[in-house]
């Protein structure tokens, strides 16, 4: 069964069940500090599981693009990617527990859609901690699902409780909705490792497939858990991993989904028959040329750089090349890649096409720069008669030159060098850069917080006033909102000088003095449009959609949420107007 069947057959089974398809949104979350990318379904639905009413009005499903950087190091196994699509089903509030399973069983096992055999599925439950309590009201759903086709579901044989560690999701980031889940594994088939072997076992014979979390509960900052008013369901179906176990594959890459992606490194590799170590390289060249071209495809413009989404690009790309080369891959290569997995991948995700040739211009540009930092390391490297640790680390962190390739060269010229010293440097920098983010990731889903709320408000102000001042071409090109500022990025070709910078200041503090009430309508989207609603990311809510007023000055497209009043802002303060890339400013500004 290929990808492509799997993902339609799975929004294709929740639209009969009533539910509404959204395009998947921005991997970039939108007006959210605390993580780069959405790295699952739920994240941009988060206000909506929050109870902010969501202009569907029904339950919905979508395919989301999705990145984990944490994964990064295990990439070159069978399963982990950076990037994958996640299939997801949200209720809403129009059903719970018991139908999200049911619905989970028969898409799974009924022969119209996947028709899994029964008998290879197992299910894992929460086992209950002091805090929540355990899950009994999934274990009985389960053993009725597997009753009707002549199935005894046991605990412990068919449907295992297990502890937080593996059945509990969430929060994303430091506080938000989370709550016990029930994961689904098919059986491989293969041996068990050990006799303690039972889904939930990373040795490969139970493979998870789909994940639906009981979002019942909110993590506070404090750590303590409140239950939500109204309980929500998410669910996470992960459709690389569902096209392996679907045809009987042990591994990611051997799917339809990475099998041109494969072959088109062989080819430029000359490999044919890679050893394990090659195909490490392979594997890792290209989940990392996926998703950056994933990220760099996504409207926004992210292109390589030294911080944020950027940076992960940067790193994405340098591994890919740095693996390419033992390979023996010569010249710039990336975007050779680049073409097939746009080529196979336009069909669904159409901004792919669209954004072609930066994609291929970046991807060509950082190759070429790459290659001079590597030229510049290896002068430097030369230079010396031998080599330190800290000769290392320096090469790393001055010059950008890759440590793994430092140790190659080093063993080529039959040097020895002190790694636990070059470890040592390291671990000093990294706790530099890690403390460095960890104010980005202060105060947890902070978007929530009423300070947050309002910054959303200001920045719609901010955006209209720049459009009354600049012309009608500035257009909104991303936000990121802490509970200390904000920050706006917008399409507008120069540099602002001082009196622009001071007429949209103003502008937006007069708008604050008017105390302009903000409304939100549910419209659909063309009639939206035709009443002058800016809209920034594409349709992504569906046919219908939320259009926030505030007074006659400001008209967004927007999923909320915001302050009832502009006079709740105070003042608004403009503290910097920079570049961020061609053609793209930004401002960042506070309220006090
Ligand atoms: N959000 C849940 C997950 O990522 C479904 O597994």
């Amino acid at each position: 069964m290929k990808s492509n069947e799997i993902r339609q057959k799975y929004i294709q089974f929740f639209k009969e069940k009533g539910h509404v398809e959204l395009p998947s949104a921005s991997l970039i979350p939108e007006n959210d500090s605390t993580t780069l990318f959405n790295t699952a379904g739920m994240q941009a639905l988060i206000p909506f599981l929050m109870g902010e009413p969501h202009p569907a009005n029904s339950a919905i499903v979508n395919c989301q693009k999705c990145v984990r950087t944490g994964d990064i190091e295990d990439v070159g196994d069978n399963s982990h990617l950076t990037f994958f699509e996640m299939l997801g089903n949200w209720p809403l509030g129009h059903y719970l527990k018991e139908q999200a399973i049911k619905y989970s069983f028969e898409f799974l096992t009924s022969k119209k859609w996947l028709g899994i055999d029964p008998n290879k599925l197992y299910v894992t439950v929460f086992e209950g901690d002091k805090n929540i309590e355990k899950d009994t009201e999934s274990i009985k759903i389960w053993q009725e699902c597997f009753e009707t086709v002549g199935i005894k579901a046991n605990e412990n044989e068919k449907i295992f409780p297990l502890g937080k560690k593996d059945n509990f999701w969430g929060p994303v980031g430091a506080s938000g909705p989370c709550g016990p889940d029930t994961e689904m594994f098919i059986d491989t088939g293969s041996e068990k490792c050990s006799s303690d072997c039972k889904p939930g076992c990373h040795c490969g014979k139970y493979i998870e497939i789909w994940n639906d979390v009981f979002m019942y509960y909110y993590k506070n900052l404090d750590g303590t858990y409140k239950k939500l008013e109204k309980p929500q369901v998410d669910t996470g179906f992960g459709l690389e991993r569902a096209t392996a176990i679907l045809n009987n594959l042990d591994n990611v890459y051997e799917t339809d989904l990475f099998i041109p992606i494969v072959n088109e490194i062989k080819k430029l590799s000359g490999v044919e028959n890679p050893n394990s170590k090659q195909l490490k390289s392979i594997r890792i060249i290209s989940d990392h040329i996926r998703s950056v071209i994933f990220i760099m495809g996504d409207n926004l413009g992210i292109a390589p750089s030294n911080v944020n989404q950027g940076y992960v690009v940067r790193r994405l790309i340098r591994t890919a090349i740095r693996h390419a080369k033992l390979l023996g891959i010569k010249g710039v290569f990336a975007f050779k890649i680049a073409e097939v997995i746009i080529k196979e991948m336009s069909e669904f995700y159409p901004e792919l096409k669209k954004n072609k040739d930066f994609i291929i211009n970046q991807l060509i540009e950082e190759e070429k720069k790459f290659i001079k930092t590597l030229e510049n390391g290896l002068k430097e490297f030369n230079k010396l008669e031998k080599i330190t640790g800290s000769d290392a680390f320096k090469l790393y962190s001055t010059y950008g030159f890759p440590v793994e390739m430092t140790i190659d060269l080093i063993k080529e010229k039959g040097l020895t060098f002190d790694i636990n010293e070059f470890y040592k440097e390291f671990e000093k920098h990294k706790e530099l850069s890690r403390t460095a983010s960890c104010g980005m990731f202060k105060g947890g889903l902070a978007d929530h917080s009423e300070i947050v709320t309002k910054y959303h408000t200001a920045t719609h102000l901010l955006h209209q006033a720049l459009r009354e001042t600049l012309g009608t071409h500035v257009e909104q090109r991303g936000s990121n909102l802490t509970a200390e500022r904000m920050r706006f990025d917008f399409s507008h070709p120069d540099k602002l000088t001082p009196d622009q910078l001071k007429f949209v200041e103003d502008l937006v503090n007069i708008k604050i003095k008017e105390s302009l009430p903000i409304l939100c309508e549910l419209k659909p989207l063309d009639e939206a449009k035709k009443c002058g609603a800016i809209g920034l990311f594409g349709n992504k809510y569906g046919d219908n959609v939320n259009v926030y007023a505030i007074g006659d000055f400001s008209k967004e497209i927007c999923g909320g949420p915001h302050v009832q009043n502009t006079s709740e802002l105070g003042y608004f303060k403009i503290i910097k107007e920079e570049s961020v890339s061609a053609g793209v400013r930004r401002i960042k500004a506070v309220l006090e």
